[in-house]
């Protein structure tokens, strides 16, 4: 930057604010819109300069923070401080005020202040016999597009208040300003579907093949979540409509809650066409749990498409994805164990980074999902691969597969990811060679049923285990229990009443703090900045979120067993492995 730099950008804003004002600066009338563009374009572009500071040229914006420190626009992006919705954030007593069309095409009011609709004259006419501080004038007008732009490249507001700071100032080029403001124009201006005048619509998505015991165990949690919250909202409602006229505003942001169900049938592939048509029947704001024993994907791609949050389904696959955004799970699930897995064998002294590590499996969507997980952090720590042995469909292994494999790999690590009936000759493994320093199973593998590792195993035995143990979260296992029992909901499967339990507390929560602001991505935001309210969950240590996590749960216990037929489980690591 030249000595002069500081000096112009002192005056700048006057500078730019007279040419503005004397009409040089930008075309005559004031719609300022990308014309070369189509608006579909101009969207996908300024979605790029918001969501990841880069121009339409594809270069970095340039950003210049606190008065004149110029600075990559890549490091401080619109949605870093305004949030994917433009909905801003409060953070402490810092403010970010929302930078969606809606809002920015509006005054901003003075806390406190009141102002009727536009057109309702009645309304506006009683304001005038209010007190004088409740007809404060607004904080700033309505931005049109020019003040807006200026707003951006000043940091000035059309009302002529230096904004703070912390708001980077954007050097950008006509045409560049031109995308952005078409973008923010667009951003978050039409309600979601799925929410009228008087409710909420929820949908929950059930798969073929749930067993009927889990189905009604989520269903009836659920369903009583919902029926609490509609049976508080009856003098909600009244207040909506009958509430003193300046409180009207605040009540009218109740809704009652409808959740459908979505039964989905037949093949896989046949699914994105049923989920497409339950959609066009009846939209719905978001879908809530659902229960799949398969894998999630067609549910995770369609909800991903149409943008519509999914919160907290049942499923142990997931998809595992770092930029994905609208589907909002407990976990990764199976694939988690396989992460911890590698994980513990990294962070264990007594496993050399030559040792032989062996994994033996089945083909199936569980060991694809635990390999996917170990060998994707095995590669982060640059260990060597390990080596793998596929069981082949139907084939038993025998004591010989057995006796072999230990004669010819004397492994240091065995990884046996196999159910509890592939055990049935693991005795086997022990002859005159030394047993593996560490035999690693997987909970969800073994279908919790840990007595199916004989006895001998157990002193080299670890297994990966997902949950809190017995012990951990009595209170909040109670707490679950009693609020079931009160609604006279059968507690059949304490699990999965414990986490739809907790989705409806979330859930809550959410609804609250969006207040009537249905925007889809915006409800999402809400989930992220939710974090302290992890002790209403019963089966996990703890959930963290935040922005643009996905995976509430990030830890896994590796606990060994103790012998006999009911094996207790002994912690073994910290919840989360470093
Ligand atoms: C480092 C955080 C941060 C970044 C990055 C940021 N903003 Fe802001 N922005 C703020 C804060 C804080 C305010 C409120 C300041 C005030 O009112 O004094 C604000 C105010 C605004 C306003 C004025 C709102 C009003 O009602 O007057 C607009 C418009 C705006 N930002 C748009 C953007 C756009 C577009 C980008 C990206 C090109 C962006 N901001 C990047 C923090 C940020």
């Amino acid at each position: 930057m030249t000595g002069q730099g500081p000096f112009i950008l002192k005056y700048l804003p006057a500078i730019l604010w007279l040419l503005l004002l004397t009409g040089t600066a930008l075309c005559a009338d004031d719609a300022l819109s990308p014309e070369d563009l189509t608006k579909d374009e101009a969207m996908r572009l300024g979605e790029r300069m918001y969501r990841d500071g880069i121009l339409p040229s594809g270069e970095p914006m340039e950003a210049v923070v606190m008065g004149d420190i110029p600075v990559d626009g890549r490091m401080f992006t619109c949605d870093d401080c305004h949030q994917r919705s433009g909905l801003g954030s409060e953070e402490g007593t810092v403010i970010t005020w929302p930078t969606n069309g809606r809002e920015l095409k509006k005054p901003r009011r003075r806390t406190g202040a009141w102002r009727p609709p536009e057109g309702d004259t009645a309304k506006q006419n009683a304001r005038k016999n209010l007190p004088p501080y409740y007809r404060v004038e607004d904080a700033r007008p309505a931005y049109t597009d020019k003040s807006l732009a200026m707003a951006l490249w000043t940091g000035v507001d059309p009302a002529g208040r230096k904004i703070d700071p912390i708001m980077p100032r954007y050097n950008l080029e006509d045409r560049d300003m031109a995308v952005l403001v078409h973008y923010l124009n667009n951003l978050s201006v039409d309600m979601a579907p799925g929410v009228d005048e008087t409710t909420i619509r929820f949908a929950t998505v059930i798969t073929d093949g749930v067993a009927e015991e889990d189905r009604q165990s989520m269903l009836s949690t659920l369903q009583a979540h919902i029926d609490t919250h509609n049976s508080q909202n009856r003098h909600q409602e009244r207040r909506a409509t009958s509430g003193p006229f300046f409180k009207t505003e605040m009540h009218q942001a109740y809704r009652r809650w409808h959740l459908d169900v979505w039964e989905l049938k037949g093949p896989e592939d046949t699914w994105p066409g049923q989920l497409k048509n339950f959609y066009q029947d009846q939209p719905v704001f978001a879908l809530l749990g659902g229960i799949a024993p398969g894998s999630w994907r067609v549910i995770h791609e369609f909800s991903e498409q149409n943008k519509i949050p999914t919160i907290f389904p049942l499923t142990n696959f997931p998809i595992i994805s770092e930029t994905d955004w609208y589907t909002l799970y407990f976990s990764k699930g199976i694939y988690q164990e396989g992460e911890t897995a590698a994980r513990y064998l990294h962070a264990a002294e007594n496993i050399a980074p030559e040792s032989n590590i062996v994994i033996v499996f089945r083909e199936g969507l569980e060991s694809n999902a635990l390999i996917r997980g170990f060998s994707e952090s095995w590669r982060k720590y640059e260990r060597p691969e390990p080596e793998y042995l596929k069981l082949l469909p139907g084939a038993e292994p025998t004591p010989e597969f057995w006796k072999e494999t230990m004669k010819s790999s004397l492994p240091t690590v065995l990884i046996l990811w196999l159910g509890g009936d592939d055990l049935a000759n693991i005795e086997s493994i022990a002859g005159d060679w030394e047993l593996p320093r560490q035999i690693i199973f997987s909970s969800e593998l073994l279908d919790y049923s840990f007595e199916a590792v004989p006895d001998f195993l157990r002193d080299n035995a670890y297994v990966t285990y997902p949950y809190s143990l017995t012990g951990e979260n009595e209170t909040r296992r109670l707490m679950v229990k009693r609020w079931l029992e009160v609604r006279k909901v059968p507690v059949t499967d304490l699990q999965v009443q414990s986490k739809m339990y907790f989705l409806g507390w979330m859930l809550t929560g959410a609804v609250k703090h969006i207040r009537s602001e249905f925007f889809r991505e915006y409800f999402l935001e809400k989930f992220d900045m939710m974090n302290d309210q992890d002790y209403a969950i019963a089966v996990y240590p703890r959930l963290t979120f935040g922005p643009g996590q996905r995976y509430a749960s990030k830890g896994c216990y590796v606990v060994q067993l103790t012998k006999g037929p009911d094996p207790e489980l002994v912690k073994r690591s910290d919840w989360v492995i470093h």
